[in-house]
This record gives C-alpha cells, structure tokens and sequence, in this order.
C-alpha cells in the first residue's frame, strides 16, 4: 500500500530538483517520497462556472469617474469579503512583460543544476534562493515543484544569470508593486478609511515584495502528487501570474475551486484563504507569485478604528511582519493557515 501523508518521513532528497526527476525518462510513475494521497472528499469541483473568482476591473478602480471608482471598490470589498480571491484585469501591465518574466524564470529553472547550487541558502531572508519541495529539511512528503525566490523590495536584488532576468524582473516588480499598491488603496476605502491607511500603517515605502516563481514539471500521475499543499499565504496582497497552464485551486465554501484566470489577468490573493497548487500530466506549469508585505519590522494588527466602530475587541494579537514569516516557515505551523497562531485566545 501507498504510504499515506502523515505516516511519511522525507530522507534526503535523491534530486536536486524535481525537474532533473521529471526529465528522466525512466518515471512513469510517482516515486513513494512523493505520493500525496488526496482525500477523495477533498478533490477540486473543477469547472463549475458559478464557482470563479471574481472579477475586478483595474481601470474603473482607478477610474476619474467618482461613480464608476465607488462601484469598484464596493464590488472589492465583496470579493474581499466573500472569496479573499479575485483576478485583476486592465490593469495596464503588458501581457508581454508578464510573459517575459515568465521565460526568464523558465530559463533560470533550465540552467544545468551545477549552476543553480549557488542560490541553495538556507536562510528564510536570503535575498535570492531557489530549491525544490518546500524545505526539504522538514517536508514529509516532497512536493512536486521547485522554486526561486527573490525579494525585489525595498532592496531590489537580482540574478546575473540568466541574461535578461535582471532587466525583465526589474521592470516586472515595480509595475507589479504599482498594482498592488492601488488594490491596497481600493481595500482601505472599501473599509471606510483613507485610501492610504494601510500602506501608511504597514510602512509601505518599505514593504517586502518577492518575487517567488513555481516550476512543476509534467507528472506522470497527477493525482498522485502535488505542488503546493493547502496553505494559506503571509503578507498584505499576492499577486500571481502563470504560463498558461491552470492548477490553482482556492477553498471557498467548503469546495476546491479551480482558478481559471483571463489571460494577462492577475489572480489576487488578499485574505489568509486556503489554497494548493495541483499538478497536471501534460506540460510544464509555471507560476510566478508575488507576495506584498508590510516592511519586516513593522507589526500588523487589527485596525483600531475598525474595532472601535464595530465596538469589539481584538480577535488577533499583533506580530512583526519578520517574525510572521519565521513562524510561517516553522515546522510547528507546516502549511497550516497561521494566522490561528495569532487568536486571542478568551475571545
Ligand atoms: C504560492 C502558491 C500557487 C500556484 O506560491 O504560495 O500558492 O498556483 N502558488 O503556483
Ligand atoms: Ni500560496
């Protein structure tokens, strides 16, 4: 019988990355280390087209119109409120340049393994690292994915190689910075606080951005593995593009719903809401998440006005955005929605 999940202990990993594992032509199956058995209860609804993630129109958010501007930041604190998931459109990003960091990420992950072991850092605030799985020292299963991840703000840092990541990732961060910046204003309004609230209150000018690209490769049994498993995500806002293979799924009411973006569109993560990444038999799926943090040493909490509105006490204790992070990473809250953590308890 399979090993299941929990019974699993993870030995050092046999790859280096799952791609070297995926291109072997040897595997027609799933090796043990990676066999994610999935509770049937639990598979994604995939296609149901009254389960998609709302929509909000970037344009009209930003609007000069007062009227069309109110409207969208109504129909935002909706989706906030109901999904905490929804996708941007005309948001004035070239589709281009979201592809082209796409390619750029592909190419890093094609670099022969030798030329990659520069960037296996253990550190959580390494300024770039790319691995495979999660953290290989505490998965117990391994995940069928690698990753590079590169914080770009407040200090914007890159790779030498390969040529045009530095150039690309650049150009791609800050306008992707810009868009979170403005959902950020259109969520403070929604709530019934000046735009700015929140970027001020979390220090934005110097708010942590990274920008954290997935590669899972083609898996000869799909449902049999996985990329990412339920988690929840830190920070104030991710954004995420992909190459145009789906695999995205988010928790709402209870259902796995599969993201089917436009293309070109952004999928917005803006609550702590469930989500994985499954994987698929067919081609290579890349995505690129850009999570949007409060700068490191600032603490976010409850906003006081908010609870003195509404007359209630807090439901969360504040914590930096630094040690948040720390805490995400531990194996005490392995993909487990941490924000739990941070309840006050007698409330
Ligand atoms: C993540 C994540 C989902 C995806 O990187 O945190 O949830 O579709 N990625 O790659
Ligand atoms: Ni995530």
């Amino acid at each position: 019988m399979a090993p299941t999940v929990t019974s699993m202990v993870a030995s050092e990993p046999k790859v280096a990355s799952i791609k070297t594992l995926a291109d072997s032509d040897a595997l027609t199956s799933v090796p043990s280390e990676y066999a994610y058995i999935m509770d049937p209860n639990d598979k994604g609804d995939a296609n149901d087209p009254e389960h998609s993630i709302p929509i909000i129109d970037f344009a009209l958010l930003t609007s000069a119109s007062p009227d069309e501007r109110a409207q969208m930041i109504q129909k935002l604190g909706k989706a906030c409120q109901e999904w905490g998931f929804f996708q941007v459109i005309n948001h004035g990003v070239p589709e281009s340049l979201m592809k082209e960091m796409i390619d750029a990420c592909r190419r890093f992950f094609e670099l022969p393994e030798e030329e990659k072991k520069e960037f296996h850092t253990k550190n959580l605030l390494d300024p770039i690292k790319c691995g495979t799985s999660f953290n290989v020292a505490i998965d117990k299963v391994r995940l069928w994915r690698d990753y590079l991840k590169v914080i770009a703000h407040p200090k914007f840092n890159s790779l030498y190689k390969p040529a045009g990541y530095s150039e690309v990732s650049l150009e791609f961060s800050k306008r992707t910075r810009a868009v979170a910046t403005e959902i950020l204003n259109g969520i403070s309004e929604s709530l019934g606080l000046e735009a700015d609230y929140i970027t001020k209150a979390m220090n934005w000018d110097r708010g942590c951005q990274i920008l954290a690209a997935n590669y899972y490769p083609a898996c000869p049994q799909p449902d049999l593995a996985i990329g990412i498993p339920p988690h929840t995500d830190h920070g104030l806002v991710t954004l995420l593009i992909q190459n145009d293979m789906c695999g995205l799924e988010v928790k709402h009411n209870d259902q796995w719903v599969l993201v089917n973006a436009a293309p070109g569109a952004f999928i917005v993560n803006y609550k702590s809401i469930w989500h994985r990444a499954t994987v698929n038999n067919t081609a290579t799926r890349i995505s690129i998440a850009v999570p949007h943090g409060p700068a490191l040493d600032t603490p976010a909490v409850p906003i006081p006005e908010l609870l003195e509105k509404e007359g209630e006490k807090a439901k969360y204790i504040g914590m930096t955005y630094e040690k948040f992070m720390e805490l995400q990473a531990s194996p005490a809250a392995y993909m487990m929605p941490c924000l739990d953590h941070l309840r006050v308890k007698d409330n």
